[in-house]
């Protein structure tokens, strides 16, 4: 049975919430799932050979990634490539179903035209909003998104996004690339 890697960023740690539920999925699946932090991956490096699928995932930020992310997923490009892979994008405006497909939501289509590396199987998941845990600047610029995007904008708003089943959902799927099942 094959090993997935879960390589993903987390600025707060929802998106490490979620790479953990994409294990538990292909754990149920039958796989075995290792996750690993973009900062280990940048500093201690990646042992690409012990997997068989790599997920990579990172949280949208101002409409855009982190640098270091798309700087590490541009420079090992050939080892992503080299077997079967998928690439999430965790947002607030995914909770709309239009914008939860890969086609529908520009954050994904950003990040394909910002990535030499081009993911073989997409997935939108919707985020959370946590106004009391964000900086003044970073409530203020996100209540300025949501407002354009139709989404929460009392500064006291707690919200959990993510449909948990359907990440786990995605787990299983992984792990059917890991056996080369897509
Ligand atoms: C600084 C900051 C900027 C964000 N910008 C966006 C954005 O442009 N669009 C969006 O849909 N969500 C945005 N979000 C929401 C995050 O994508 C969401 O909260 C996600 O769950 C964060 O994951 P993390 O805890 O792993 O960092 C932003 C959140 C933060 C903290």
């Amino acid at each position: 049975m094959g090993t997935v890697l879960v390589l993903y960023h987390s600025l707060r740690g929802h998106t490490a919430r979620v790479a953990r539920a994409i294990c538990r999925g292909v754990e149920s699946a039958g796989g075995r799932a290792e996750m690993m932090e973009l900062k280990e991956a940048v500093h201690e490096g990646v042992e690409w050979d012990r997997y068989d699928a790599v997920v990579v995932g990172a949280p949208v930020l101002y409409g855009t990634y982190d640098r270091e992310f798309l700087a590490f997923v541009a420079r090992h490009r050939a080892a992503l490539d080299a077997k079967p892979n998928s690439f999430f994008n965790v947002s607030v405006v995914a909770r709309t179903p239009e914008k939860a497909r890969p086609e529908g939501n520009r954050y994904l289509q950003k990040f394909l035209e910002l990535s030499p590396w081009k993911p073989r199987d997409l997935k939108c998941i919707a985020g959370k909003v946590d106004y009391p845990a964000w900086r003044w600047y970073e409530v203020l610029m996100i209540r300025m998104i949501m407002k354009f995007t139709h989404g929460p904008t009392d500064r006291h708003a707690v919200i959990d996004y993510t449909d948990w089943q359907d990440v786990e959902a995605y787990g299983r799927r992984v792990a059917g690339l890991a056996r080369g099942g897509a």
